[in-house]
């Protein structure tokens, strides 16, 4: 039995996880199926940023970087504690070392690594995409060979997946990340960071089928959405919504003054009010099914060139329900199994960076105390 904690700082959200490691399956693979170490997660704590950055309208990497430097030691002790374990006896200590922000990098890097000299034991520098890719398997003693779709705020990516360390990028997006188009759309029409989730919840009472938007480079292995943001952009006048902070915050919130205040609304107001939401309703859903049938459609196709039997999808998009269901239900219709990660896995956090750890560790990998962070780490 052995335990590994992690660190994950690679942008707005601290996290530390620390997981136990038991009955080494090892030996060779059977078929496709390449066994792998059970796992039981101990710990997993992870302290969002997103207060700190929303009224900047972004991730300030100053800013990122501070807020980890004071929540990594708490969080680290808090781990610890729920795990039961003392620092000592953990048997390696692992951090995301890219891609991401070079400053917030360098914190949970350092920890790590200074854990690891001070203690003895092997520091494992794990990438943060192949923290997302392996997120699906989480806590499973098997990994099969898929084409597994990454998603997320930073990266849009589908890449064949032979085993550990063994990746070929099939495509990947030339402009906007699918969670950045998310964001960027949710400002637009007037919506919370982050956007993703903001727009899920606007999509379900939506029309999908109201506003004709764009699916690009449907017949390339790569990915676009800076167009489907800019025709969201031109729809906005034509419907009427003008983007107003103000506004948004309003009608949501349940206090008394509010309430009064819309009871003070004439009725002409309130129906405008009530055909602007529905609007935005159908135009987060419009925008919403637009992104799903782009990534369900590379997903499949990726699929049947590689000749996989299995899909998986992770990273922060792959919460969006709506995209799960629909990616399920193709992959039902053309034969294949599909895997997402549960929806906690899914956003960053420091959990699926030990599970990639333990499975690096299992192939005999360990990481040099000198290696340096890389902001623009790649994959393969
Ligand atoms: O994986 P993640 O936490 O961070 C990066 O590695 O980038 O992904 C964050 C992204 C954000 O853009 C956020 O808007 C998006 O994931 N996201 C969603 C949903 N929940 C988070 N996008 C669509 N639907 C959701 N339910
Ligand atoms: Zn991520």
């Amino acid at each position: 039995m052995k335990t590994i904690l992690a660190l994950e700082t690679s942008c707005d959200e601290t996290a530390v996880a620390i997981l136990s490691v038991g009955n080494c399956r090892s030996g060779p693979p059977v078929g496709r199926i390449s066994p792998v170490a059970n796992s039981e997660l101990l710990a997993s704590e992870v302290a969002s940023q997103f207060a700190e950055h929303e009224h900047f309208g972004g991730v300030v990497p100053e800013v990122a970087s501070r807020s980890h430097l004071l929540h990594a030691p708490r969080l680290l002790e808090r781990a610890t504690s729920a795990a039961k374990v003392d620092l000592p006896n953990v048997d390696a200590f692992a951090a995301t070392s890219g891609p991401g922000l070079a400053s917030s990098l360098m914190i949970g890097a350092s920890i790590a690594k200074g854990l690891a000299i001070g203690f003895g034991k092997p520091y494992l520098a794990i990438n943060h995409l192949e923290g997302h890719l392996f997120s699906p398997f989480f806590g499973e003693s098997e990994l099969k060979p898929n084409v597994a779709l990454i998603v997320s705020g930073g990266h849009t990516m589908s890449v064949f997946v032979r085993g550990v360390s063994d990746y070929e990028i099939i495509g990947r997006t030339v402009d906007d990340a699918a969670g950045e188009a998310f964001d960027k759309v949710a400002k637009l029409v007037g919506l919370g960071y982050p956007g993703g989730p903001e727009i899920e919840k606007h999509a379900r009472d939506g029309d999908s089928a109201r506003f004709d938007l764009p699916r690009s480079m449907l017949d390339s292995d790569n990915f676009s959405f800076s167009g489907l943001k800019t025709a969201v952009r031109y729809s906005l006048p034509k419907i009427g919504v003008i983007p107003n902070r103000g506004d948004r915050a309003g009608p949501r919130r349940s206090g008394g003054g509010t309430q009064a205040k819309l009871r003070n609304q004439s009725a002409g107001a309130r129906l405008l009010a009530s055909a602007r939401d529905e609007m935005v309703a159908d135009l987060c859903a419009s925008f919403q099914q637009a992104v799903i049938d782009v990534l369900v459609r590379k997903a499949i196709a990726a699929a049947r060139k590689y000749r996989v039997d299995l899909v998986t999808i992770s990273g922060g998009v792959s919460c969006n329900q709506e995209l799960r269901k629909q990616l399920l239900e193709a992959c039902e219709r053309g034969g294949f199994e599909f895997k997402s990660a549960e929806p906690w896995l899914c956003t960053d956090n420091a959990a699926m960076i030990a599970f990639a750890a333990m499975l690096q560790l299992h192939r005999g990998f360990q990481s040099s105390v000198t290696e340096e962070i890389d902001p623009n780490l790649a994959l393969a």
